[in-house]
């Protein structure tokens, strides 16, 4: 497969599209990114941007002459893949990158996420119906996983309040669950353009790390070198709340949710690979990071 030098971004400045987008420039791509008329997030000035209507016939025109399209865009332009891929089709894209950066195929969500996968999976199946049929268009899926850096941070739920240094252990903290960071998850992209005929057709899976809570404590008490406040909870308890949530239509289920796939015992459904050597991180470059260096870069931020 030719090489892929010219990248569009769709989403570059989400919180995934961010360090994406900066490691494709780092990694020398030529990178533009696509915007929403509509669209209130800020770009950086240097990067060339194409401010359209998400309609076809403008997706076409700022498609041409883009070896590959990465789909970074956040949930709720999730339904416009299809479009997206349609566009990318007739524009001679050779990769397009599908908007997963999550758990990929896998069949271990928790069944209250059936209806926000089908909608992802509609524009996955979609793009592997037309690279069947249309030789020069190829398709990836990073599945990356826990997020871990930037969910850690953002999400006291997930077991680490970094402010206030307290610890919410989930049963034993013994499960195990893998994590890719944001600087993993912006390697990942430059690592599949980069090897375009290994990564052609597929789902990869990715990982910075592959860790439990206890580790996590340690790491931080190590480094802030005090003893964190510790709540104990179970995974029952978040699985049935977030169940409960689910059922209410409150906002919470998918947050309990998510982070009760990490931790649910036993379940290994946090893991996208069992071991590194079976995920795709050596082949797309993605760096070992240990606990330490990731609750360094934390406790810096
Ligand atoms: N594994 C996990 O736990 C996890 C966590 C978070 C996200 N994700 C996934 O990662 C991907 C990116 O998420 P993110 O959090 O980075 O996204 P985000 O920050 O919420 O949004 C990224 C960009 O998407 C564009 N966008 C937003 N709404 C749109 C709409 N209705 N139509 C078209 N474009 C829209 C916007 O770009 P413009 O304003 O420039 O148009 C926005 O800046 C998604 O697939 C998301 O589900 C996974």
């Amino acid at each position: 497969m030719s090489i892929i030098k010219n990248v569009a971004v769709l989403g570059a400045s989400g919180n995934f599209g961010t360090p994406i987008t900066s490691d494709l420039l780092a990694a020398n791509f030529n990178v533009t990114i696509i915007t929403r008329t509509t669209s209130t997030t800020a770009h950086p000035p240097s990067i060339p941007t194409l401010r359209i209507d998400y309609d076809l016939s403008s997706l076409i025109i700022a498609f041409a002459n883009q070896d590959a399209v990465v789909c970074v865009v956040g949930p709720g332009g999730i339904s416009l893949q299809k479009t997206f891929v349609d566009a990318a089709v007739a524009a001679g894209v050779k990769r397009f990158l599908i908007d997963d950066f999550g758990w990929g195929l896998t069949e271990k969500g928790f069944q209250e996420f059936g209806a926000i996968h089908a909608q992802r999976r509609e524009g996955w199946d979609y793009a592997a119906q037309k690279a069947r049929e249309v030789g020069e268009f190829t398709w990836t899926g990073l599945s990356t996983g826990n997020p871990i850096d930037w969910a850690m941070k953002k999400f006291p739920m997930m077991g680490f309040d970094v402010k206030t240094h307290r610890a919410i252990i989930y049963d034993s903290g013994n499960e195990r669950f893998t994590g890719t960071t944001l600087s993993g998850i912006g390697q990942a992209v430059v690592g599949t353009l980069l090897n375009p005929s290994a990564t052609a057709n597929r789902f990869l899976a990715v990982q910075s790390i592959c860790t439990n809570q206890n580790e996590l404590l340690f790491a931080f008490e190590k480094a802030t070198g005090e003893k964190w406040e510790v709540e104990r909870h179970t995974s029952g308890e978040l699985i049935k709340s977030g169940k409960e949530d689910f059922k209410t239509g409150a906002g919470m289920w998918r947050l309990k949710l998510a982070v009760a796939t990490l931790y649910y015992v036993g379940q290994s459904r946090g893991m996208v690979a069992a071991t590194r050597e079976e995920s795709d991180a050596e082949l797309l470059g993605v760096r070992e990071e240990s606990a330490d260096e990731i609750v360094a870069k934390l406790l810096q931020q």
